[in-house]
């Protein structure tokens, strides 16, 4: 099988990674990929919403399926766009459909989703320019903290959490009156969870669904969790809490809710879908859907994944996932990203990076990296991924930054308590 792998962050070389391993792949191809997924294939200089570059580039090449990595294609119509093309409409694009991938795009329509499927989240409502007074007085009933989302998809952003009132009715007019562009036209105001996150990911065929190994990521830059958001400094699977009573709480919930729901509402959905669920005194609850797996979660779950991914991914195009087996290694992973001096503020890039030959039981990563004259370089904020295994976290976690510190950069930076609060 000829497979086309869309994206070029740690995700994507964590699924070309992992892909490469198949039996049934015969060819991978990675557009535009990094300097780390040219090791697992061949990549690709087309950028992820380049379509009709990728239509004519998927049929010239007989290409037999397209995997997405990131949101931003299937939000921007992807799948449905490979389909209505007499070229590429026979190719499975893994990855919902522009209806499907509203769960991620729009805040608004996730939450009303839930709603109409009776799915546990926080209690809401949604603003636009013409509900101002309204959404001022809505905030008056709830208590502290205010919790204010931008409606469409702001670069990760687009939530705000403000400690007082008055704060969260000024970022709430602000965020109306354009702070986000057009992504803030309409805001969420929800009710604030408080509990440990913990990210889970589905496959599903649009009627049936498997569970793939579960995750928690690391957003802030600082160890013990603290300073600036970021892009994700590390993960850890399995998650303790996540206990298989946990879990069958979160099928029978959230999961189970959410295909059925899609497919009722007659939404094509054929892809992963990330659940972010929050723990709340043992119940789970969600926070928010993605339509696609996470980063850096996908840099752990892919090495629990025992089981041949394309062989799901046939199973998930041709609808007959509920056939295939999901097996998980028992053992711990834990993912730490090496980031630039700097991020999540300035930084820059082009430093070469040495010491990257991954050893034993750990696997090396590439999320933003480059190749300048035979070198490879820093080409982003978070650089790259070094996930291990070991028995339990504490022992992955040991080896992930022992070999992090093998990895040399100039300014690089790493947080070595990934998983150890859990
Ligand atoms: P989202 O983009 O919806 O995942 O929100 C970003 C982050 O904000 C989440 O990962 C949570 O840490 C936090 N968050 C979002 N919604 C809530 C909520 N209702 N209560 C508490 N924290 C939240
Ligand atoms: N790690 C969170 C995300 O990928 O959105």
């Amino acid at each position: 099988m000829k497979i086309l792998l869309l994206g070029s962050g740690g995700r994507e070389h964590a699924l070309a990674w992992k892909i490469a391993q198949s039996k049934k792949c015969e060819k991978l191809f990675i557009a535009p990929g990094n300097a780390g997924t040219n090791d697992c294939g061949e990549n690709v200089a087309i950028g992820v919403n380049e379509f009709e570059k990728l239509k004519t580039f998927a049929a010239d090449n007989a290409i037999d399926m397209v995997v997405v990595g990131p949101e931003d294609p299937l939000v921007r119509g992807i799948y449905d766009e490979f389909k209505q093309d007499a070229r590429t409409k026979h190719i499975p694009v893994i990855g919902p459909s522009l209806k499907g991938a509203v769960l991620e795009g729009s805040k608004d329509f996730a939450k009303a989703f839930m709603q109409r499927h009776a799915i546990p989240t926080a209690a809401y409502a949604t603003f636009d320019g013409t509900t101002i007074e309204e959404g001022l007085k809505f905030l008056e009933t709830l208590k502290a903290p205010y919790v204010l989302k931008a409606d469409g998809l702001a670069a990760g952003k687009g939530v705000l959490i403000l400690p007082t009132l008055d704060e969260a009715k000024h970022e709430f007019k602000q965020m109306l009156g354009g702070m986000f562009g057009n992504a803030s036209a309409k805001v969420v105001i929800e009710e604030f969870l408080s509990g440990i996150e913990c990210s889970v990911f589905v496959l599903t065929d649009g009627t049936n669904y498997k569970i793939l190994p579960e995750a928690k990521d690391y957003k802030r830059i600082g160890e013990g969790d603290t300073g600036l958001n970021t892009g994700g400094m590390g993960s850890v699977s399995p998650v303790p809490f996540a206990t298989a009573e946990w879990m069958q709480k979160v099928e029978k919930r959230i999961i189970k809710p959410t295909v059925d729901g899609l497919k009722a509402e007659g939404i094509d959905y054929k892809g992963f879908i990330f659940f972010g669920l929050i723990n709340v005194d043992g119940e789970p609850m969600v926070i928010e859907y993605n339509c696609r797996m996470g980063d850096p979660e996908t840099e752990s779950v892919m090495l629990r994944l025992k089981s041949d991914i394309v062989d799901l991914f046939e199973g998930v195009a041709n609808g007959t996932l509920d056939s295939c087996n999901v097996v998980f290694d028992d053992r711990s992973v834990v993912c730490v990203m090496l980031v630039s001096g700097g991020y999540p503020g300035d930084y820059t890039k082009g430093y070469a990076i040495s010491g990257l030959d991954s050893v034993g039981d750990t696997v090396v990563f590439h999320s933003g990296t480059a190749l300048k004259d035979g070198q490879i370089v820093t080409n982003g904020g978070r650089v790259i991924a070094v996930s291990s295994y070991g028995t339990n976290k504490d022992e992955a976690l040991l080896k992930s930054f022992t070999e992090a510190e093998k990895i040399k950069f100039t300014g690089k930076y790493f947080r070595r308590d990934i998983g150890s609060d859990l």
